[in-house]
């Protein structure tokens, strides 16, 4: 069988975490000649990824510039993708997720008609407001692949519903369970606090939370320190500047809460394992945080990651000040509480996800063969 061009495109920091362990698998199978394209939609926390992994990008189009506006990344990355489609002439192409880099990566495929391959596929709130612009982008993306590797059952049905044709959708799992398992067991004594306090780790990078709830975030995670002298806040700022500026003014002063910036993903992992509990409205660490036992509540109205707030080991706590503070308080103080959460389960994936993708697309090329 001829070897078969795919190309993994990887733009922002969550896309190469879990991108990481299908681009280490593909360069292992002999049937696929895989390229990694990197959009570089983020700069440094991409790098920080990609180093960590080994992995050298054979196309970069370091298209991030600083405060980046949604219309024109969206117009930069359409116009640059088609030529690397017009130039490599792949087989396949892959993208993860719900970014800007994933949109305009499906466009270009089907104005090329080239087969697309979507990871993380079928994740939905049904609202397109929230998370603002992901849930259009995945479902705009989801509408023009030829593969759906969805993390859960629950996301298949998503599509389902959708109309998708069934035959192509597979449930693989959801490869940052890959990644996390590879990192948790190389990462011990990588946390960057050394104290003895209870750590709780924050996240914060929402546009839809970009005023108000961001506001009403910083001010509750400010109470929580002021009120609990035994806990230490550690919360890794995202570069976005509508985040970086409020964090660093708000919270920028405190001796129990510690701002830095982004964390490596080895560190952030040793951070996660060592936290006691943790307060985010990333998309990622909802996944990796309960297969570390660790209770997470999510600052956003919203989810698309459902299965860990049915085990309840994830509380979606939205952003309204009162319940971020009493939420956490609650955790803080009912050990019951606390260990109904920190009990350990995955529902997105057994760290086996990037061999089923890669044999899905090997079982399609010896069938076309
Ligand atoms: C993007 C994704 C979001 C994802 C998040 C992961 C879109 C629309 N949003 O949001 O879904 O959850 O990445 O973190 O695709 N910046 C840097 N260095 C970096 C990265 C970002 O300085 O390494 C700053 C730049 O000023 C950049 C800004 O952050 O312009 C915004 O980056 P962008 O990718 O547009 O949006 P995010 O908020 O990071
Ligand atoms: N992460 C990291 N360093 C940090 C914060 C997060 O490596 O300082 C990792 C985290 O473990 C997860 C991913 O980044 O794998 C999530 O990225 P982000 O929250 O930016 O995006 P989202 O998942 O919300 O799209």
């Amino acid at each position: 069988m001829r070897k078969r061009k795919i190309i993994v495109t990887v733009g922002t920091r969550p896309e190469a975490v879990k991108m990481a362990p299908l681009i280490k698998q593909l360069q292992h199978e002999e049937w696929a000649d895989c390229r990694v394209l990197a959009t570089a939609q983020h700069r440094g926390m991409l790098d920080q990824v990609l180093r960590l992994f080994e992995i050298k990008p054979d196309i970069d189009l370091d298209i991030m510039q600083p405060n980046q506006s949604l219309p024109t990344l969206t117009s930069r990355l359409i116009t640059k993708l088609d030529e690397v489609l017009a130039t490599e002439e792949p087989d396949v192409l892959l993208a993860q997720g719900d970014t800007t880099t994933v949109l305009t990566a499906a466009l270009a495929c089907f104005y090329r008609r080239v087969p697309f391959g979507h990871v993380e596929a079928g994740l939905r709130t049904g609202d397109l407001s929230n998370p603002f612009p992901e849930e259009m982008n995945r479902v705009v993306a989801g509408r023009m692949a030829r593969w759906h590797f969805a993390p859960t059952t629950c996301a298949k049905e998503n599509l389902l519903r959708e109309g998708i044709d069934q035959s192509s959708v597979f449930v693989t799992g959801n490869t940052v369970i890959d990644a996390l398992l590879d990192v948790a067991k190389r990462c011990d004594g990588a946390s960057p606090y050394k104290g003895d306090r209870r750590l709780i780790l924050v996240t914060s990078h929402r546009r839809e939370n970009f005023g108000e709830a961001f506001q009403n975030i910083l001010r509750a995670i400010k109470t929580i320190a002021d009120e609990n002298v035994d806990i230490q806040v550690l919360y890794p700022v995202h570069p976005n500047p509508n985040v970086r500026t409020g964090a660093y003014a708000s919270l920028g002063d405190h001796p129990r809460i510690t701002l830095c910036e982004p964390l490596d993903y080895l560190p952030f992992v040793a951070a996660m394992k060592q936290a006691y509990l943790i307060l985010t409205d990333s998309g990622g660490v909802q996944e990796e945080a309960p297969a570390l036992g660790k209770p997470v509540l999510v600052l956003r109205r919203e989810t698309e990651r459902p299965e860990a707030v049915r085990h309840e080991v994830v509380k979606l706590i939205g952003t309204d000040y009162a319940d971020i503070v009493s939420n956490t308080q609650r955790l803080l103080d009912n050990p019951a509480d606390y260990r109904r959460m920190a009990r350990g389960v995955s529902p997105y994936g057994d760290g086996l996800a990037s061999g089923r993708i890669a044999r899905i697309l090997k079982g399609y090329f010896d069938l076309s063969n």
